[in-house]
């Protein structure tokens, strides 16, 4: 690489540290990415938890490309493109019943303030403008926004930006090692973590509260597995008091879990829904809020002439990302890839199981083609440990995720269990050789 370092200030990363030991890739196919000295490294993460067709698919690289010579840009706002109604249809029609509206943005966090003003207009719209409490989750990881900042729960995200937005609350979170750990798929304990949002409604009063947003399956904050029974009586809970419930699904759609979206895998459907990444497979960036009939018809009233949702972004529907959108989805509606992560379950849950006995693992939970490995901290080092097996994956040539002392895997879904074996075998390596 011929160009300094300086300039870029890169996102969530420890500059100082990455510009002294640079991490760069430069080519990317199917379940690998290149080095630009050409070393493969398996991506064991799907990018971001957004390539879920693998890199550099032909059916989205070539619909990209004739999209920008066809039509590079058209105004989203009173004025649309044939290719936004196209996909919007096609979106809707993998969502659970019922939710059959598509909004778009540019990114997951943007999905998330889009579903929060949403609700909240959504209520005021009804004559309840009083419900202005939005509730988040501890550990909750809703992008980096104010709205998706203040209803998240990790610390290291919120300390340094002041009291962001007034009126949110938080439940607590689902994580239960005492009772939980090396749970094969969803915990047995925990469906009464959801009660916490009862208790929010004896302090505020359910009637101040807009929405609750949750992650069906929380990635960023170390891979937490929903206890079984515990979105069910979440969703309970929000219909006795009139309460809208968000699944923020930006992680867990399009397949991640083994069925489209996480509402269908754990069977519980939301009022909204917050999806990115893999709806263009990363190709451009892409969100959307999908929403449920009603909510759309509550802005439907007023004189025709007036904008009922006075929000919108510059790129929403982009022509670029509308026909990446397309040609992933048809990708993976021919490959069947939005159900292969529940065939591939079983087999991967063994597998990453198997790491039980490696050094420093306190725990290893799994989900569809979503694995979380927990490992005990260095003492007063918190993190560094899976930063170092980081590194050892990367110099063996796998890609992984760390956050916290956390290690995330979310390959893409067409990943064939040789590749499974050696994300294992690289694992087992540098978790065996990590001090
Ligand atoms: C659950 C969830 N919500 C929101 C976001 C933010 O998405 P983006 O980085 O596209 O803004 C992420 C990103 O990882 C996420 O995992």
């Amino acid at each position: 690489m011929t160009a300094s370092m300086d300039a870029y200030w890169m996102p969530f990363t420890a500059n100082r540290q990455f510009k002294k030991q640079p991490r760069l890739l430069a080519q990317a196919e199917g379940m690998f990415y290149r080095t630009p000295e050409g070393r493969p490294i398996l991506d064991g993460v799907a990018g971001l938890w957004c390539v879920n067709a693998g890199h550099a698919r032909p059916k989205i690289v070539q619909a990209i490309a004739e999209q920008a010579q066809e039509m590079d840009f058209a105004p989203p706002f009173q004025m649309a493109h044939p290719k936004a109604f196209e996909l919007a249809q096609e979106v809707a029609k993998l969502a659970p019943e019922g939710m059959n509206k598509v909004f778009f943005t540019n990114s997951g966090s943007e999905s998330v303030e889009t579903a929060l003003k949403m609700a909240l207009a959504y209520h005021r719209a009804r004559g309840e403008g009083h419900r202005t409490r939005l509730i988040g989750r501890e550990r909750g990881y809703h992008g980096v926004n104010f709205g998706g900042m203040s209803v998240g729960g990790m610390v290291g995200n919120r300390k340094m930006f002041g009291t962001m937005l007034g009126g949110v609350d938080h439940i607590r979170h689902t994580h239960d090692p005492a009772r939980n750990a090396f749970s094969v798929g969803q915990p047995a304990h925990g469906a009464e973590w959801a009660d916490d949002l009862e208790r929010l409604c004896g302090l505020h009063d359910a009637s101040t509260i807009a929405a609750v947003i949750v992650e069906p399956v929380a990635g960023s904050t170390g891979v937490l597995i929903p206890p079984q029974g515990y979105l069910q009586r979440l969703r309970e809970i929000c219909d006795r008091h009139g309460i809208l419930l968000i699944f923020d699904e930006v992680i867990t759609g399009f397949g991640r879990t083994g069925a489209p979206f996480g509402a269908q895998r754990f069977g519980v459907t939301p009022d909204l829904m917050t999806v990115a990444k893999g709806l263009t497979n990363g190709a451009v960036p892409m969100g959307a809020v999908i929403a449920q009939q009603r909510i759309y018809d509550a802005f439907m009233a007023g004189p025709e002439h007036l904008i009922e949702f006075a929000h919108g972004y510059t790129y929403s529907a982009h022509p670029l990302a509308c026909a990446a959108g397309l040609a992933t989805l048809a990708t993976y509606a021919e490959e069947g890839l939005l159900t292969r992560a529940a065939t591939l379950e079983g087999y991967f849950a063994e597998q990453l199981h198997s790491l039980r006995d490696c050094p420093h693992v306190l725990d290893i939970r799994n989900i569809g083609l979503v694995g979380g490995i927990e490992l005990a901290s260095r003492a007063g080092a918190p993190a560094l440990r899976a930063y170092d097996v980081f590194l050892g994956c990367f110099q063996q040539g796998l890609l992984i995720r760390t956050t916290g002392d956390t290690i995330a895997l979310s390959p893409p879904l067409i990943i064939e269990r040789e590749h499974i074996d050696q994300i294992v075998a690289t694992l087992r390596q540098a978790l065996t050789r990590v001090a």
